[in-house]
């Protein structure tokens, strides 16, 4: 279990807002619980702060706490258990590489070592020009095109090396990339190379319908030798 604590005093910002989209979705939020349990809604909250802020700060708990009207130890608690909630300030672009086995088989290494390089050498810290921070995680789920990384909603898959300094480079220089796959793969499941199996047209086309005869049974075996009486030779 990692050690979570909130971002040093230094770095905290002088106070926080949700902003008046955030604030009118957070009272229909509230409101969807029953009188005296709005403290349901502590995640959700939190989550929407972190979308607005790009991390969870200690004035956001405080805020929330009192939205809430509960102590600010119990959102502490939340914010600090669930690792999906960013204790420090990240990057305008937060990379999530993923490190589990099936990444790691398949070259996450690479992938973590073109983060160091291209962004910081170490994770949850700012790239100099404020755009990148990154970070590994736990398995996202896209195992199937492993080594992959997550930023914001998307998911960038079958990467190395100099695919993932590629994908760093475009979007620092603000050119359009393609999530998903980024080696040539058109869909996730899809093989690599293209289909391997199933390629005969007659399977799609109808022709082979009513065409099917089963096979013969197999014979039967042989009945066993006679045991031999005793005395016979
Ligand atoms: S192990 Fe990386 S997505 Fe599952």
């Amino acid at each position: 279990m990692s050690l979570r604590r909130l971002a040093p005093p230094d770095v905290q910002p002088a106070g926080f807002a949700f902003n008046a989209a955030n604030t009118e979705w957070v009272k229909t939020t509230i409101a969807k619980y029953p009188a005296g349990r709005q403290a349901s809604a502590v995640i959700p909250l939190l989550w929407r702060g972190q979308e607005q802020e790009g991390w969870v700060s200690h004035p956001m708990i405080e805020e929330i706490a009192k939205m809430l009207a509960m102590p600010s130890i119990r959102v502490l608690e939340v914010a600090t258990f669930y690792t999906m909630f960013n204790l420090e300030p990240v990057g305008t672009y937060l990379v999530q590489v993923c490190t589990t086995t099936p990444c790691w088989l398949r070259g996450s290494d690479a992938v973590v070592e073109a983060c160091k390089t291209h962004i910081h050498p170490h994770q949850k810290t700012v790239s100099e020009d404020g755009k990148f921070s990154w970070m590994e995680v736990e398995c996202l789920g896209a195992c199937v095109n492993a080594p992959m990384l997550q930023i914001h909603s998307d998911f960038y898959e079958d990467l190395d090396g100099p695919l993932t300094e590629k994908l760093i480079a475009d979007l620092r220089s603000g050119k359009a990339v393609k999530v998903g796959p980024q080696n040539g793969r058109r869909v996730s499941s899809e093989p690599e190379g293209g289909a391997q199996a199933l390629k005969d047209a007659a399977l799609y086309d109808g022709s082979i319908i009513g065409k099917h005869v089963p096979k013969a049974p197999p014979p039967p075996p042989p009945p066993p030798a006679d045991p031999k009486k005793p005395g016979t030779a």
